[in-house]
């Protein structure tokens, strides 16, 4: 597939590592794509602004700070058809301190996809943390992933990304059930973060035989 990565952060780096060598056409797109140069080589990407990233590929990743999404994701052009992988989480002040700003009647997932109304927009990689998402390969057990969306041809596509990245995809459902895991996502932040389980663990789903 070809790939496009926004946003080339703790997120997309990850993401870049984890597809590399997966046999995907990799596009890094940054606001000075000098500055992943290094990136690019290690994992055999090509660096471009954003803009033309995004141009170049069929699936696009959007691994921004949800502050500056909507803004960057206008400066992205059309986006029509494309897949597009939502794995911002809407974090930011609530009334309650620092929490997610959307949930219950709309979703970030949502929100997005109201940008890019010709866009086909998937939920995923939202749930753990980016160094999971760089190698997988370092739990004992294959790690869940949950995607969402309303176009199942997307979320083929996206599975067999979230397959090549070493997660069991699991379908959510629908867009609207990005108001569930964006909600997940806390858990696993609140566990890292706040009860100090550390960074290094994810969820798997366990079935009886
Ligand atoms: N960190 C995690 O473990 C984790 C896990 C799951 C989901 N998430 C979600 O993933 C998203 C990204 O998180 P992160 O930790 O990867 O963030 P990050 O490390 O701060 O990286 C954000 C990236 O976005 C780029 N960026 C910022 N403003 C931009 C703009 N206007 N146009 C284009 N690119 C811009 C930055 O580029 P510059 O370097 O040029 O500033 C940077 O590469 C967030 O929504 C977060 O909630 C994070």
């Amino acid at each position: 597939m070809r790939i496009a990565i926004i946003g080339t952060g703790n997120v997309g780096s990850a993401l870049a590592r984890g597809l590399k060598g997966k046999g995907h056409d990799l596009w890094l797109g940054a606001r000075e794509p000098g500055t992943v140069a290094a990136l690019a080589a290690e994992t055999g990407a090509k660096a471009a602004l954003p803009r033309d990233a995004a141009a170049a590929a069929d699936l696009v990743i959007l691994s921004l700070p949800w502050g500056v999404a909507e803004a960057a994701v206008a400066a992205l052009g059309d986006l029509s058809g494309k897949v597009v992988v939502d794995c911002m989480n809407p974090i930011g002040r609530t009334a309650q301190g620092m929490g997610l700003t959307h949930g219950h009647t709309t979703s970030g997932a949502e929100i997005v996809q109201g940008w890019l109304p010709k866009a086909r927009v998937v939920k995923t990689l939202n749930q753990v943390g980016a160094e999971i998402m760089a190698d997988t390969s370092v739990l004992p057990h294959r790690p869940v992933m949950f995607m969402a969306g309303n176009d199942e041809a997307a979320k083929s596509q996206v599975a067999q990304v979230l397959a090549d990245l070493g997660f069991e995809p699991l379908d959510a459902g629908d867009l609207t059930k990005a108001r569930y895991l964006e909600p997940f996502a806390m858990v696993w932040i609140n566990q890292a973060i706040f009860r100090a389980k550390g960074r290094n663990w994810a969820f798997a789903a366990v079935s009886a035989t």
